[in-house]
């Protein structure tokens, strides 16, 4: 596969089968996240798997959702605020695109391991916080559900679901 055909393999995947994932595709994904660049390197990231009944449990009431219950897995990308990079010019905190490239970085190696996942911002981040007992300077800002899929997308729905490039590129 090249690259352009995985990121065009990937969609939110919003129903799974129900089949565990094996540790060393979690571990996988954990990888890929690890390596993704950051703003001078900060990492400022924390990943937290929900993949035990308990912990499931803990995770599934911060997004209600039907379809979420079915992931047999819950990334939780946490940003660690006191971590990452301020520019000092602005002031502006890069923490959200380095936990956006670690993320995608995770969504792809999903989709080459044959895994789908989604990624779901609109949650209840108080009550995550809470279940992840985090502190005041640690945001939690995705939530990412793992498994195999029970449904694919074909890629060629790209010609009508994104806009086109003479849209969106300006050539100088
Ligand atoms: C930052 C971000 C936040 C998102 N939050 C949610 C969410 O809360 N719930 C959801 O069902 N999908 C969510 N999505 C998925 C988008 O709806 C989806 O990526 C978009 O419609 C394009 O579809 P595709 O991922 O299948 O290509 C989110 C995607 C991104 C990138």
């Amino acid at each position: 596969m090249t690259f352009l055909e995985l990121a065009k393999k990937r969609f939110s995947s919003r129903k799974y089968l129900d089949k565990g994932i094996e540790r060393s595709k979690l571990e996988l994904l954990l990888e890929a996240a690890r390596v993704a660049p950051s703003a001078v390197n900060k990492q400022p990231w924390l990943f937290y798997v929900f993949s035990s009944p308990e912990g499931l449990e803990k995770i599934r009431p911060c997004y209600h959702r039907d379809w979420f219950k079915t992931a047999p897995v819950v990334i939780v990308a946490v940003a660690d605020h006191k971590a990452g990079w301020v520019r000092s010019s602005d002031g502006k905190d890069h923490c959200d695109i380095d936990l956006a490239i670690a993320i995608d970085h995770i969504t792809l190696q999903a989709t080459d391991l044959g895994l789908s996942t989604c990624w779901v911002c609109n949650f209840d981040v108080d009550a995550c916080k809470k279940a992840l007992q985090l502190s005041d300077s640690f945001e939690p800002v995705a939530l990412i559900p793992v498994g195999y899929p029970a449904e694919e997308k074909e890629s060629i729905r790209f010609e009508t679901e994104r806009k086109s490039l003479n849209t969106i590129v300006r050539w100088l």
